[in-house]
């Protein structure tokens, strides 16, 4: 069965990009990580992806005019490696309508909260500070807003009294890992179905 080809772009640790290959190599899913892209040359997930014999790039946003120019490289690397999807695993820049517009339907993103409350970067100690006592993670695809397009899967969890932003984050993290590589699997499989602002999920 084909695999789809996924680029994964990262700015930091890269757990869920762990998580992603994990889910690859072990075949639990119908996809394999052609690529890693970082804005970040210090970013642990390329050591991650050299360790899995993955390619891997650092694309320096400052070496570029402007945020569009750095997606151009971006997007050269992806259309030669014939991608066809784009996970955002901690990518912590703002997609412009150009690159949004070029993959439309085909990019995706992990957000730490229950879109759409808490959007943004602190969406962990966002849920804390507001008392709900249920918070989790989403996997939606990107449009261009900030982690504002249609929801593919969420997984909720509980804010304990004494929950500190650490502790919800670790206990967020482990959803994260189940539900994105469950999503980019739905995905390969053509079981997704943009309608608006809802994502069906085909039986
Ligand atoms: C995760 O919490 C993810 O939801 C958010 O950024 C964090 C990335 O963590 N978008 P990692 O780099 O995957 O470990």
């Amino acid at each position: 069965m084909y695999k789809i080809k996924l680029a994964v772009l990262v700015s930091g640790r890269g757990s869920n990009l762990q998580a992603i290959i994990d889910a690859c190599e072990s075949n639990r899913i119908n996809a394999e990580v052609k690529v890693v892209i970082s804005d970040k040359k210090d970013a642990y997930a390329l050591e991650r992806a050299k360790k899995h014999n993955i390619k891997n790039f650092f694309i320096d946003p400052k070496a570029f005019p402007n945020r569009e120019e750095h997606e151009k490289a971006i997007a050269k690397i992806i259309d030669e490696l014939q991608i066809d999807l784009i996970c955002l695993a901690g990518y912590m820049r703002i997609l412009t309508s150009y690159f949004v517009n070029k993959y439309k339907g085909k990019i995706m993103n992990i957000h730490p909260s229950l879109l759409p409350s808490f959007p943004g970067t602190s969406g962990q100690l966002d849920a804390l500070q507001y008392g709900v006592k249920f918070s989790g993670c989403t996997v939606h695809f990107v449009d261009e807003g900030e982690d504002t397009g249609p929801i593919i899967l969420q997984a909720v969890v509980p804010v304990k009294d004494d929950d500190t932003v650490e502790s919800l984050s670790a206990r967020i993290l482990e959803e994260e890992h189940k539900i994105y590589p469950e999503a980019i699997n739905l995905f390969a499989n053509g079981k997704l179905k943009i309608e608006g602002r809802r994502v069906k999920i085909i039986k």
